[in-house]
């Protein structure tokens, strides 16, 4: 699945910039498959994290939670990627806004994505301690877990904000284009 996302995306690229100037049909194509790509698979992500019953559902992307983030985090970044081309880097008015707006998500998304490692990584070590038997040194990784999983809900809470402002901002853009 994450080779064929990769191809999808070099493809379209590609085919676009190929051509001397982007036409306005090959614009729209990649604004959508752009738009498809950051949030369909998010969703996919969030409602399998969220809801017990789909955590092993066939009929989301990726076969399990962890399969799922890895398939957000690709297309959190081939997503911008291609909406880049689409706006041919040209960031004024509300689809600037936009555009700005994405790229603070993807930084903040690539932050979140090193505490989450940190987190999961501190979790692993204090289980091998545990098993192992030790005490002394399972207290103060016990901390720093919890300081950690505190800064990771911290940047949840900033994130999440953060590209719901992105989505409205997308769904404005979207509508002023067909309406204005
Ligand atoms: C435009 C692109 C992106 C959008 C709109 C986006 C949005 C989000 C949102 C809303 C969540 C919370 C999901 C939930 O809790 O239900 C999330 C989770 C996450 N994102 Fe992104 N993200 C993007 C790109 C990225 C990138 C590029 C990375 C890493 C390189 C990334 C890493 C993560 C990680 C690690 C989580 C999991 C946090 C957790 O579940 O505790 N994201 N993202």
């Amino acid at each position: 699945m994450k080779l064929i996302l990769v191809l999808i995306a070099l493809i379209s690229i590609a085919l676009v910039m190929g051509f001397p100037e982007m036409t306005y049909s090959q614009r729209v194509f990649l604004g959508y498959l752009g738009t498809f790509y950051m949030f369909a698979f998010l969703l996919a992500y969030s409602l399998r994290k969220r809801i017990k019953k789909l955590r092993k559902s066939k009929f989301l992307p990726g076969k399990s939670l962890k399969e799922s983030l890895e398939l957000h985090i690709l297309t959190g970044l081939l997503g911008p990627a291609i909406i880049l081309v689409h706006t041919s880097l040209s960031f004024e008015g509300l689809a600037g806004t936009s555009a700005g707006l994405m790229l603070v998500v993807v930084m903040s998304g690539i932050t979140g994505r090193y505490i989450f490692n940190k987190v999961r990584k501190m979790e692993r070590m204090l289980k091998k301690n545990k098993d192992a038997g030790g005490v002394a040194n399972g207290t103060v990784a016990l901390n720093g877990i919890e300081k950690m999983r505190s800064l990771l809900g911290r940047w949840r809470s900033v994130h999440i904000p953060l590209t719901t402002l992105f989505f409205i901002t997308v769904v404005l853009h979207i509508l002023s284009v067909y309406y204005y």
